[in-house]
């Protein structure tokens, strides 16, 4: 499906982190210390990343997370100002915004550590007062950044307004029932299905397995992201492989979140699993190729190029 302009209301609730990156030949391991190169800061935050691929694929987004009262907090509600995001859901409170370290190898693969700051702030208490843009909207994309409790409300929140609740579950956790039978779609990589589905990260388990585990616990849908082999869609009835759109991998950060903020619009825009997937898969693509999390997610028109080709 490529996209004329879509008529999709998301709202994102989650994590606003300022990223600071260095390339390496190889990722460290513990104990040793590797000399890199090419110090990046940039935007980042899986929350914020999500709402501002869903904006740059065209879709009408309020997002609600907590940022400190710091240069890095105000940076953020410039940017969220620039990409047309709606931040009056996101609270400024007495910690420093959140921050990730993250180390990029050559590869393009990536390790990360965040130091969630004033991410961890956001209590469920909060969410709900900032209830009417989860109601209003027609999809919610939320992550495992913030407390617990927040996610919790915004789902709960979610489910009763009949908005659906998209829950990429990063980073992985094992996460209470009540929390999982109010997601409509779970969007995990290989190794959150398996800890969704109790199990250990690595554990010797085929993906749809452990998404059928999941679906037992309320979702309609899992849809698995796998990296360079596209994404496995997994419901009651059905398996689908959707299959990848090969690009020069650069920088795999913010891949995942370009795959939920386009599947979201996809999905609030009325298109079916598969093809907001395929949509997904594409924008995917799209970040890998250019270093950063902010500065790869493509715009609708770079989504669309990318299903075209
Ligand atoms: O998904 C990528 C993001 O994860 C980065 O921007 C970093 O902030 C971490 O939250």
């Amino acid at each position: 499906m490529t996209g004329d302009e879509p008529d999709a209301v998301i709202a994102v609730v989650g994590s606003y982190n300022h990223d600071m990156s260095v390339t390496v030949p190889d990722l460290p391991v513990p104990g040793e210390t590797v000399m890199g190169e090419g110090f990046v800061q940039n935007a980042g935050g899986k929350g914020s990343n999500q709402a501002i691929a869903a904006a740059r694929d065209d879709g009408e987004v309020a997002f609600i997370g907590a940022v400190g009262d710091d240069r890095f907090g105000e940076s953020a509600r410039e940017l969220w100002a620039e990409e047309d995001i709606d931040d009056s859901g996101v609270l400024s409170v007495d910690a420093p915004t959140g921050a990730a370290l993250i180390h990029i190898e050559e590869s393009g693969e990536n390790a990360i550590a965040v130091a969630p700051g004033a991410n961890h702030e956001l209590d469920g208490a909060s969410v709900r007062e900032k209830r009417a843009a989860i109601e209003g909207a027609d999809v919610l994309v939320t992550q495992l950044e913030t407390p617990i409790e927040s996610v919790q409300a915004a789902a709960t929140v979610g489910e009763a307004a009949g908005t659906e609740v998209v829950l990429d579950p990063a980073p992985a956790q094992e996460l209470p029932d009540e929390l999982v039978a109010a997601v409509d779609v779970a969007t995990p990589n290989e190794s959150e299905v398996r800890v969704l589905a109790g199990h250990a990260p690595d554990a010797d388990i085929e993906e749809e397995e452990a998404a059928r585990t999941v679906l037992d616990r309320g979702p309609e849908a899992v849809v698995v992201t796998l990296g360079a082999d596209g994404a496995l869609v997994v419901t009651d009835d059905q398996t689908v492989a959707v299959p990848p759109i090969e690009t020069e991998v650069v920088d795999t950060t913010g891949a995942g979140d370009a795959f939920n903020g386009a599947f979201a619009v996809a999905r609030g825009d009325g298109t079916d699993l598969i093809a907001a997937a395929e949509r997904g898969v594409a924008a995917g693509a799209a970040a890998c190729a250019e270093r950063g999390a902010v500065p790869s997610l493509p715009s609708r028109s770079t989504i669309d190029s990318y299903l075209d080709d």
